[in-house]
């Protein structure tokens, strides 16, 4: 796919199609009535006909004749004061979606106004919404249908209805804007490769591969150091390997460092750490089949560390980022862990287990201190599909972030605010602690039924120490049954576009 920014007005556009924005009503927008001169009338017959109001992502397409541009689509959005970057990114992706329905090659989008200053997150979010929008998984389909390549291969950005010139510095945010989507979306889209393939197929060594693979890609960038089971038994690691020994397939510790080419001033040094349970049959508290269905996406928090870090070494970044992954699998066998087990994690900390589905939190509490000790970063983030408690609270589409450090939750959310993931802060209230204890260890691994994502939350603190931290509840958004626009069934890729928001350079 090529992307450009296109000059001109609009109505001169040389395109397959013409697509534009209305807010609302179509016969109180300005271009809409230009558009429709243009055409004879014949898009605002149209909208009579088919009830056309500017709902979000309410489509209106007409063929023309005699005129630069073969067809003229209309995209709803809705209220302007509700218009998001999300919106952006559904309407884009609905707009290539609708040429390729058509046969249309090419694609000339006028871009709705969000205000001046906004041009990189505008085209940004266009692009994105197109790229993430021609994400298949397809590999295992064999039929002729799934064969089929989409017929857009250019696809063009106007920013001004009438032509006015772009200013250079709005030319070169455009620009901006679009060869970071192209990075942002390759990363998600690589992402949710990882979460789609079968859980059989991307094993705790798989995932370690695609770290592998990533570091000898980007040789100048990034390391890759994997550790297997016996380098983890030697770290003391014994919560992250008390979840895997009942699976045949090895634990590996994925560590993927990225440096900067030149220290700067202020750089930090921050983790990212991603659950990595590439399976999550529940163990010995097994989880019921049909909640089991599904549970290959328990490694999406370590799929976005991983994947966000290709986007770093393309996009650069002014801080070291070590992304972090204890990948194992949770299975049951005559090896596997069991309740009433008590476990020593790698910072001596004692664990009662009083369920074995509750593993996400031994795993990621030792990728915490194996980052917290050998790292020493200034900041870690932690990325997992941990509780269904945290669906309960929020529904499928929102993640929880939990932190007890105000700033460092904020300015995770104003990056996630940019890049227009829904998330959403969560309280993590201390006294919840209280259903922690165990009258054995120093802590057992499971609370009660009421705030289960916070005791999941604060399971993880006690390993974080005072470090500053953020703790980010995938489990919703990580994959999705109800497609969007831009989002199809299955992984979603979600946090890597908040990852490389908050980490790449501007
Ligand atoms: N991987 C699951 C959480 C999950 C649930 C992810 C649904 C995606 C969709 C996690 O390991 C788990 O099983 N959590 C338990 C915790 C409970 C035993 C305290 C849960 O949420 O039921
Ligand atoms: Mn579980
Ligand atoms: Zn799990």
């Amino acid at each position: 796919m090529e992307f450009q920014q296109l000059t001109g007005p609009a109505l001169a556009a040389q395109t397959d199609l013409l697509a534009f924005v209305v807010f609302g009503d179509p016969s109180k927008d300005a271009f809409f009535r230009a558009a429709d001169a243009a055409v004879g009338g014949a898009l605002s017959a149209a909208a009579k006909g088919e009830r056309f109001e500017g709902k979000a992502l309410q489509t209106l397409s007409v063929a023309t004749s005699g005129q630069p541009f073969r067809r003229l689509t209309v995209v709803g959005a809705g209220t302007r004061s509700a218009f998001s970057l999300t919106d952006l990114r559904e309407l884009s992706a609905a707009i290539a979606a609708g040429a390729n329905r058509v046969g249309a090659q090419s694609v000339a989008l006028l871009l709705p106004s969000l205000g001046s200053g906004k041009e990189r997150l505008l085209a940004q979010h266009a692009v994105e919404g197109v790229l993430l929008g021609a994400y298949k998984f397809d590999r295992y389909l064999t039929g002729e249908a799934a064969k089929q390549a989409p017929s857009l291969t250019s696809f063009g950005l106007l920013l001004d209805a009438k032509g006015k010139k772009p200013t250079a510095a709005q030319s070169r945010a455009i620009t901006a804007g679009t060869e970071r989507a192209v990075v942002v979306a390759h990363a998600v889209n690589h992402a949710r490769n990882l979460v789609n393939e079968p859980a059989g197929v991307m094993t705790p060594t798989a995932m370690a591969a695609e770290a592998t693979a990533l570091a000898k890609k980007y040789p100048k960038q990034l390391t890759a150091t994997i550790l297997g089971p016996k380098e983890c038994a030697k770290l003391g690691m014994g919560m992250f390997l008390a979840v895997g020994q009942g699976s045949d397939q090895e634990a590996r510790l994925i560590h993927l460092t990225y440096k900067p080419a030149t220290k700067k001033k202020g750089a930090k040094k921050i983790a990212i750490i991603g659950k990595g349970v590439t399976f999550d049959s529940g163990g010995y508290s097994l989880k019921p089949s049909d909640s089991m269905m599904g549970m290959k996406v328990d490694m999406a928090g370590s799929a976005a560390v991983v994947c966000a870090m290709e986007a770093l070494a393309m996009l650069g970044c002014d801080h070291e980022v070590h992304a972090i992954a204890a990948c194992c699998e949770n299975l049951v066998s005559g090896k596997a862990y069991k309740l009433g087990d008590v476990l020593t994690s790698m910072d001596g900390t004692t664990v009662e287990i009083n369920n074995t589905d509750a593993e996400g939190r031994l795993t990621l509490g030792d990728a915490i201190t194996y980052a917290r000790t050998k790292v020493e970063p200034d900041e870690i983030f932690d990325f997992a599909t941990l509780t269904g408690a945290c669906m309960v609270a929020l529904g499928p589409y929102t993640a929880g972030v939990f932190s007890d450090h105000e700033r460092l939750a904020r300015d995770w959310m104003a990056a996630a605010d940019r890049s227009g993931e829904d998330m959403w802060r969560m309280p993590l209230n201390g006294r919840l602690r209280e259903q922690l204890k165990s009258p054995i260890a120093d802590m057992r691994n499971t609370g009660e039924r009421w705030g289960g994502a916070i005791t999941a939350g604060l399971f993880l603190k006690t390993f974080a120490k005072d470090t500053p931290w953020v703790h980010v509840d995938i489990a919703g958004p990580a994959d999705t049954s109800n497609p969007r626009p831009g989002q199809p069934k299955g992984g979603t890729g979600f946090a890597v576009a908040t990852l490389v928001e908050y980490l790449a350079k501007a």
